[in-house]
């Protein structure tokens, strides 16, 4: 159908007829924005399979292609997916370093395809403490597609949502000492612009795959009004299909940021 190509971000695409079905719900005119997806049930995907959990891991990476093509061609304009928390350092060293190893990987095989598509890509979270090749891979993919005006792709990578508001204030109080801002100056919008995610919108849709009910630190302050999917579906096994469920839930509800319905004015 030539006017959904028009609409979508990256090209044709074939779907399955149950797929074909939940979009024909879908309006092409609202889709959320902003997602942001809290990537979980790795591990426990691949315990269910009696694989290690970096074979979990490696799977997410597919789900992570799949998603991001699928996002671009249904004309998400900013999509957030958290990788690696600053929590996950918590981990066992091996689990890491597998999770560290992945970034590089789906860069290189991607990033033509991302270019093509003209995808941006973005690191939230302090990249101190990343190691050097994932630094290195994120500048690269950063340089590449910095031209790029099509979907954001921001990956959230040593992220935790306390640290980025205690930098946020940090940096607040450095330029408020240099005398750069006043007191007066401080204002939502304002801090909102010393976050990771400045100049972005806020997610209008936060997925959670894997089963648990918590935002494990994720962008505290930019999730105030996002609606939430959760599901327990485990991320590895996360499709096109439950991202179309999620746009499909996500239109029908009434979002009213604190408002009452105009049918009861
Ligand atoms: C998500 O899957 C990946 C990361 C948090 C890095 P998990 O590794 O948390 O998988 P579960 O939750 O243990 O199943
Ligand atoms: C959240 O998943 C972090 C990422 C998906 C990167 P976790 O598996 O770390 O969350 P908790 O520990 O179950 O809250
Ligand atoms: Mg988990």
């Amino acid at each position: 159908m030539p006017c959904r190509r028009e609409k979508s971000g990256a090209g044709q695409m074939e779907l399955t007829p149950r797929e074909e079905e939940i979009l024909k719900e879908i309006d092409r005119d609202r889709i959320p924005v902003h997602v942001a997806m809290i990537m979980d049930g790795n591990g426990r995907w691949a315990r269910e399979r009696g694989l290690p959990r970096s074979a979990g891991h490696r799977q997410g990476v597919e789900t992570v292609r799949e998603v991001v093509r699928f996002s671009n061609y249904l004309g998400i304009k900013v999509l957030t997916l958290f990788a690696f928390s600053t929590e996950n350092w918590r981990r066992p060293l091996q689990e890491i370093d597998f999770l560290m190893s992945l970034p590089e990987q789906y860069l290189q095989s991607e990033l033509p395809e991302l270019v093509r598509n003209n995808v941006r890509v973005k690191l939230l979270g302090d990249p101190e403490r990343l190691p050097e090749k994932v630094r290195r891979a994120i500048a690269k993919g950063l340089e590449a597609t910095s031209s790029n005006s099509g979907m954001l792709l921001n990956f959230a990578l040593n992220y935790g949502a306390r640290m980025e508001i205690v930098r946020a204030v940090r940096a607040m109080l450095r330029d408020l000492q240099q005398g750069k801002l006043k007191e007066t100056d401080i204002s939502e919008e304002l801090f909102a612009g010393y976050l990771y995610t400045a100049g972005l919108p806020d997610p209008d849709l936060l997925i959670r795959t894997g089963g648990e009910f918590r935002i494990s630190n994720f962008l505290l302050w930019q999730l105030a009004y996002s609606e939430l999917w959760f599901t327990s579906v485990y991320w590895p096994d996360f499709g096109r299909i439950h991202l179309l469920q999620a746009i499909r839930d996500f239109q029908q509800r009434e979002r009213r940021f604190g408002r009452i319905s105009p049918e009861q004015r």
